[in-house]
């Protein structure tokens, strides 16, 4: 039986009134919390908007503030923007101790800056994996997403507090962790980029051991792929007075013994310095040092070791085959087998059936089969990833 609109029955005029009323009440609530009701619909993994791409922009730059209820950093960071309290939310005004025009301005300004001796570095082709050294609320890996790059971001747990936290809940990858004693969880040769914006670290300190300089920096050397570039924008390299100064001296005799070029120094509109340092691809200029320090690592020191391994002081060898035209430019990257050397004569084969299982696999199962509404799924951790497929 078909009921009639019960609206325009006489005797229902209560139920007429009363749904206006709530509709009101909850169009009135919903334009004015538009972004709370944003938030709802992807936090409970239940319903999504048509507008995800609009959802995970929003995510970036606010989270709620009871899922991490660390309010210091607002007062102490105030001047430099990195994080506010609006209401019921953090939002994060893409500011940070070095990007006090904004970290959207900052990264424009990297790419456009013409290299002296190279192309510019162009974001999401051959730079495609970024490391964040001492991130902050990571919003220099937030903004890079952007342009199709994966930047990791860490710091440690300092009286920065809750950094990391913060990183996540935007949905950044970021994990915690330090330069100091120990060499840091990632492979030799890793990361196209590595950037250090005023991360506090002193680089060309010895780490642990006196008798060795500049252990922070050969790490960095370690996971820095060759011909990845080093981004170091901190005030030795500007500000000129005597300690400065020293500094500056010790990191260009540090970064010429390890055979790294000064592709570019610069600074931008804000009186903001940073210079861009270029790793060596092949071992031709260790060979023409004066003399052998720092020396290359043993081959036994150097493969891939890092889990409670502490630092060295030697210069990890170089990938037997790297050249310029290595790796691919992304996205042929993520289907051309990696350099790291095997001593399995079917390594190529073996990569390329794993990515053709996880090609499949994710497509047809992950996205489709598992009933998974993956815009609202955004920090995934893939445990014994393998070849990360
Ligand atoms: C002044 S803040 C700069 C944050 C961010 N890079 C920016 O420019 O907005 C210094 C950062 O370095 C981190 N940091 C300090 N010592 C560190 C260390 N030994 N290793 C890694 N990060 C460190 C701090 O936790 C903090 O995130």
């Amino acid at each position: 039986m078909i009921t009639a609109n019960p609206f325009k029955q006489r005797k229902y005029p209560f139920v007429f009134a009363l749904s206006v009323l709530l509709l009101t009440v909850a169009v009135f609530f919903l334009t004015k919390n538009a972004a709370v009701s944003r938030l709802d619909v992807v936090g409970d993994g239940t319903s999504f908007s048509d507008d995800d791409d609009l959802d995970a922009a929003m995510m970036k730059w606010e989270i709620w503030y009871d899922n991490v209820p660390h309010p210091k950093l607002v007062e102490v960071k105030k001047v430099q923007n990195w994080v506010r309290k609006s209401g019921d939310y953090f939002v994060f005004p893409v500011g940070g101790t070095q990007f006090k025009e904004g970290v959207d301005h900052y990264i424009e300004f990297i790419e456009k800056f013409k290299l002296q001796t190279l192309p510019t570095i162009k974001w999401g082709k051959h730079v495609r994996v970024v490391l964040d050294v001492g991130c902050g609320v990571a919003s220099f890996g937030g903004y890079l997403l952007d342009k199709n790059v994966i930047t990791m971001s860490f710091a440690p747990r300092d009286v920065h507090e809750a950094q990391i936290q913060f990183a996540l809940e935007r949905g950044i990858p970021a994990t915690l962790s330090v330069i100091g004693t120990r060499k840091l969880t990632f492979p030799d040769d890793a990361y196209d980029l590595i950037h250090c914006a005023r991360c506090k670290v002193q680089w060309d300190k010895e780490g642990v051991l006196k008798n060795a300089r500049g252990k922070p920096l050969l790490e960095l050397n370690r996971i820095l792929r060759p011909g990845g570039f080093f981004i170091w924008s901190a005030t030795p390299v500007y500000l000129k007075d005597e300690a400065h100064r020293k500094i500056w001296n010790a990191m260009v005799a540090l970064t010429e013994s390890m055979c790294w070029k000064i592709v570019a120094k610069t600074f931008d509109a804000s009186g903001i310095g940073l210079v861009i340092y270029q790793k060596h691809v092949s071992y031709t200029c260790y060979e023409q040092r004066k003399d052998n320090r720092p020396p290359l690592c043993y081959h036994k020191q150097s493969l891939n070791r890092s889990w409670y391994v502490l630092l060295t002081n030697c210069i990890s060898r170089l990938l037997v085959d790297s050249n310029r035209n290595w790796p691919k430019r992304w996205p042929q990257r993520l289907s051309s087998k990696p350099l790291s050397p095997s001593t399995n004569p079917d390594a190529e084969e073996a990569f390329n059936n794993d990515t053709k299982h996880w090609l499949a696999l994710v497509s047809d199962v992950y996205r489709e089969g598992l009933g998974i509404n993956w815009p609202g799924i955004r920090n995934v951790m893939d445990m014994n990833a393998g070849y990360g497929g």
